[in-house]
């Protein structure tokens, strides 16, 4: 099993480096908005992101390993508070309580402020990335920025009028998830200065890495036994229709189909619907078809980091495609 703690390896004391630049950075003025902040900063999640910036630098710089630098924490930064910000409107977004185990911004200090509270990080981070005058890195960053709202507005859109084809789906989770993905993976090339084919090799890299991790969270969502410290069920509670029950959705005949769509309609007031489709889901193969999709994304990255030498950046990386294809956080 391969762990977190195993792929930050060769990159610990930039990992260290950079968390320290990000309390430095990161501050706010008054009570409650520095309470807020302290909280969003404290309970940071698994820092896939940061990790893609820091691995792709030190695999793609001239120098070996140099991974270090205020380019390279700049752009982890720029991509981590981007992540950070859009999980506290998101959970504003989901109605959702928790989040990495303890309440989300939303339950703790109600809606409007975790709003606010994500705009200012949103806010401060474009601030200090454009203060330090590294104007490559922000823009690349900034593109990503409105794919994930055009992501989420389709999202809501499809949710609220209960279709979803295979297309859609997958240009959501692109949009959302994928593409700050894929640019944290070529955001940490840019910053040593890797040529343009690189760039572009590692942001597909990611975009790979990112449809897979999509995929995961939304298989994560129907797993009870699942340790991601979110609340379970919440798609259908929200009438999404992800991969998993779209797979279902689209093996139905039409009177099943309108029948499974009736009761997703129920499932925001009503847990025995979401108990209903969600064993449905399970018992119906949608989650193990939706894996056999996210692995194919996996073998996919992989098969990508053929193009740099071995070192053990290039392992870790490849480790990191593994772990979330096996993640069950
Ligand atoms: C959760 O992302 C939201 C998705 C894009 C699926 P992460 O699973 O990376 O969240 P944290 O930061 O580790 O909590
Ligand atoms: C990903 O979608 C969220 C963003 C990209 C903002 P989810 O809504 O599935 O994320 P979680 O499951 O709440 O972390
Ligand atoms: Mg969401
Ligand atoms: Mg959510
Ligand atoms: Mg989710």
């Amino acid at each position: 099993m391969i762990t977190l703690d195993m792929i930050r390896k060769p990159v610990t004391a930039e990992l260290e480096a950079f968390d320290e630049f990000v309390d430095r950075q990161f501050t706010a003025e008054g009570e409650l908005l520095s309470d807020m902040l302290r909280y969003a900063l404290s309970s940071r999640g698994k820092g896939i992101r940061p990790l893609l910036v820091l691995l792709s630098a030190a695999m793609n710089s001239p120098v070996t390993g140099a991974a270090g630098g205020r380019r390279v924490h700049l752009a982890a930064m720029l991509v981590e508070m981007v992540h950070v910000a859009s999980l506290i409107h998101d959970d504003v977004i989901d109605e959702a309580d928790t989040r990495r185990g303890k309440p989300s911004a939303n339950a703790r200090w109600q809606s409007h402020k975790a709003v606010i509270l994500g705009d200012f990080i949103l806010a401060r981070n474009m601030n200090i990335g454009l203060a330090s005058g590294q104007y490559d890195l922000v823009t690349h960053v900034c593109g990503s920025m409105a794919a994930l709202c055009e992501g989420e507005v389709l999202q809501s859109d499809c949710a609220e009028k209960r279709t979803m084809t295979r297309q859609a789906y997958l240009d959501i989770i692109y949009k959302k998830t994928a593409c700050l993905i894929g640019i944290s993976a070529s955001a940490g090339a840019m910053a040593v200065g890797a040529p343009r084919e690189k760039v572009a090799l590692m942001r597909r890299f990611g975009e790979a890495v990112g449809m897979a991790f999509q995929i995961q969270d939304d298989i994560l969502d129907y797993t009870h036994t699942a340790h991601t410290g979110k609340p379970a069920n919440n798609d259908l509670r929200e009438g999404k229709i992800t991969l998993p029950l779209l797979a279902v959705l689209d093996m139905a005949g039409s009177e099943r189909r309108a029948e499974l769509l009736g009761r997703l309609a129920c499932c925001h007031d009503d847990e025995r619907s979401v108990e209903y489709l969600q064993q449905i889901v399970e018992n119906e193969g949608g989650l193990a078809f939706a894996a056999e999709v996210m692995r194919s994304y996996v073998t996919r990255a992989v098969e990508m980091l053929a193009e740099y030498e071995p070192s053990d950046y290039r392992t870790a990386l490849a480790n990191l495609c593994t772990y979330i294809s096996e993640r069950d956080r």
